[in-house]
């Protein structure tokens, strides 16, 4: 026994077994149950901390989430909102009419009407309220039209599509997009959305006007009924939105139509109320329907580990661990299902349940398994976007497109496409003016065909164009900046999964081999730039050097009528003919980017011909010949 520093009585430990323990008796409480205890106590003290924030806690809806973060979706204030409204309405009835193989006819209709929404500032100018007119937004599709029992859901609960679970290029992905709009709608309008639908088999189309229940993510239906449309089939959307028009509304009309050649648009805009009607109609620049996207199943290197677990504990329908890969994973076949599970260890008749997903991820790095199948995309294609940005930019003085071939990150097939248009006004017009005759490079981002039209900062499409360095390519550019000259840039990313950095789809996030292929596309084009940049440089020194000719045409026509005795009229017509034909050869070769031809001179035998036969022989010397002049 040893004193403790208090002086009592302790067993050391390591007499303990050696020395015989002696344990105080323990005076046994009458014990009741913790329920009665806390009762007891919360009557008479305050709740801990832990008990209060128990009592707050509860589990969130994604309809009650998004409703509180509705600026993750695009939706955060009047300005970015009217414009993510039409995106996301125009989105889906583009997917609706690739979806039944139609091209796409879509009209929009976007009215200011006299109520208004007010929002509390701490802004004194505008004294303290901003207020903002409520649009009536409705969009109308030819697309595949949503069927009855469907559309309550499809428009009423959030997080519930079609295009979640299926890898397929598309550019809706997430189940998200038209609810968020329809919340934007009932928070700011208190008015709900109105749907018309008719799927090809319905006789009427149906009409349903809902809104939704976000504290328990469901529709409330208001009222459904069949009404006549004039479609066969189709979809109208209909909601009333608080907005700010800007003019990036009719900035982002124009990139939409740029990135959907084969679409017809029209847009019908009355941003004030008692303002002018505005119609903006884009036809069709190719009736091509863009080849259809393949749906593929994922591929295996594309899972995250935990997800795949959770797979496979889910797995109903498999009976053993081969036929489990097999079925659920592109580009594995029987024999490469065995190969991987030899190389994980695994025997292939084992129930799925039992297969250990470390190993068998390993295994699948380890074993060759080939990229997902990359002809799955539908791309917008060079030609499309071309004639695309022909229609937008009529003067553009150099238009070209070109792309990678397809590729993929993670086991997700993605492709890129760049284009350009160069010079004249109304590329000049699109881009911002730094100083005095200063343009800078305006760049378009597309994600599976849809402008996105925020956050280009943060994007991996932006971030690589400003990375280039177009000095290389005869363009002039600031350290980190975009190139300064006057032309429009176009950077699509189609994808199976377009990795955006935030579900309201504003930014694409960095992966190295979407940046790797973007570089190589943007390389591709700054050489094409550059050839057609070096031949216009040819043909302005060709020009130049053409009025100094003309300059000393009167003197030398003068000298050569002394010397031939032929009217100083006619000589000096004939060199401007000559000047005229070579100012002419330069133009008939058009902007685009064929290397120039070499220019020749035409002889100018008639006049040498004339001189006297000593004269003649010293004007045959290659320094005096008007060639060389020329030249
Ligand atoms: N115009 C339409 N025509 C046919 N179906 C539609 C239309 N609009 C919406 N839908 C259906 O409603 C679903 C929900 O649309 P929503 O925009 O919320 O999500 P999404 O398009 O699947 O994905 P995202 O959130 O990326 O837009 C869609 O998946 C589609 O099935
Ligand atoms: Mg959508």
């Amino acid at each position: 026994m040893v004193k403790g520093e208090d002086g009592a009585d302790k067993i050391r430990a390591d007499k303990i077994g050696s020395e015989k323990i002696i344990r105080k008796p323990v005076l046994r409480r009458n014990i009741r149950p913790r329920k009665e205890r806390n009762k007891e106590r919360s009557a008479l003290e305050p709740p801990t901390v832990a008990e209060a924030e128990a009592k707050k806690m509860r589990a969130v809806n994604p309809a009650q989430y998004y409703r509180q973060n509705l600026g993750q979706l695009g939706f955060g204030d009047p300005e970015h909102a009217l414009v993510q409204t039409i995106k996301e309405l125009v989105d889906n009835s583009l997917d609706a009419a690739e979806a039944m193989g139609v091209l796409p006819e879509i009209t929009v209709v976007l009215a200011a009407t006299e109520k208004e929404y007010e929002v509390i500032t701490n802004r004194i100018k505008d004294g303290g309220i901003r207020r903002f007119p409520i649009f009536k937004i409705s969009v109308e599709d030819n697309g595949c039209g949503v069927v009855r029992s469907k559309v309550a859901k499809a428009f009423g609960k959030v997080l519930y599509g079609s295009k979640f679970f299926s890898f397929k290029q598309s550019r809706g992905q997430q189940g998200l997009g038209v609810h968020a709009a329809i919340i934007y709608a009932q928070l700011t309008s208190l008015e709900p959305a109105t749907i018309t639908t008719k799927t090809e088999t319905d006789e009427k189309a149906y009409r349903v006007v809902l809104k939704i229940d976000t504290e328990q993510n469901k529709p409330i239906v208001i009222s459904a009924e069949e009404v006549p449309f004039d479609r066969i089939h189709g979809t109208k959307v209909e909601l009333m939105v608080a907005g700010e028009f800007t003019k990036k509304v009719e900035s982002f009309i124009k990139e939409l139509s740029l990135a959907n050649p084969h679409a017809e648009l029209k847009f019908i805009l009355k941003p004030t109320v008692n303002g002018e009607e505005k119609v903006i109609h884009y036809p069709r620049a190719t009736k091509t329907l863009p080849p259809q996207p393949k749906e593929i199943k994922p591929h295996i290197l594309s899972m995250e580990p935990g997800a795949l677990l959770e797979m496979i504990s889910n797995d109903k329908c498999c009976r053993d661990a081969k036929q489990f890969l097999v079925r659920h994973f592109v580009r594995i076949s029987d024999l490469k299902a065995l190969q991987l599970l030899s190389a994980a260890k695994i025997p292939p008749n084992v129930p799925p349940r039992e297969i250990n997903v470390e190993t068998l991820f390993k295994a699948a790095k380890e074993v060759d398994i080939m990229r997902p199948p990359l002809d799955v995309l539908s791309p917008i294609g060079e030609e499309a976007l071309r004639q695309s940005l022909r229609r937008l930019y009529p003067d553009a003085e150099f238009i070209e497109a070109t792309s990678r071939e397809p590729w993929s990150y993670r086991g997700i097939p993605f492709q890129v496409e760049v284009a350009v248009a160069y010079g004249g006004a109304s590329v000049a017009s699109d881009c911002e003016i730094v100083r005095p005759g200063v343009f800078k490079a305006k760049v378009i981002r597309l994600g599976n065909k849809c402008p996105l039209i925020y956050d280009s900062k943060d994007c991996l499409l932006y971030k690589t164009v400003k990375e280039i360095n177009w000095r290389n390519y005869k363009l002039p550019q600031e350290e980190g900046t975009l190139p300064l000259a006057p032309m429009v840039l176009v950077v699509s990313l189609i994808s199976t999964k377009v990795p955006y950095t935030v579900p309201g789809k504003f930014a694409v996030a960095y992966h190295d081999e979407i940046h790797e292929q973007l570089r190589l596309a943007l390389q591709a084009l700054g050489r094409m730039i550059h050839s057609y940049v070096t031949h216009r440089q040819r043909q302005e020194h060709e020009r130049h050097r053409q009025s100094i000719f003309q300059i000393y045409a009167r003197e030398i026509a003068r000298d050569l009528s002394l010397l031939t005795g032929t009217s100083q009229e006619e000589i000096f017509n004939k060199l401007m003919e000559t000047v005229k034909t070579k100012l002419k050869h330069p133009e008939k070769r058009g902007p685009l980017k064929e290397e120039a031809p070499k220019l020749k001179a035409p002889p100018a035998p008639s006049i040498v011909s004339k001189l006297p036969p000593q004269e003649k022989k010293a004007r045959e010397k290659p320094q005096h010949t008007l060639d060389a002049f020329i030249r």
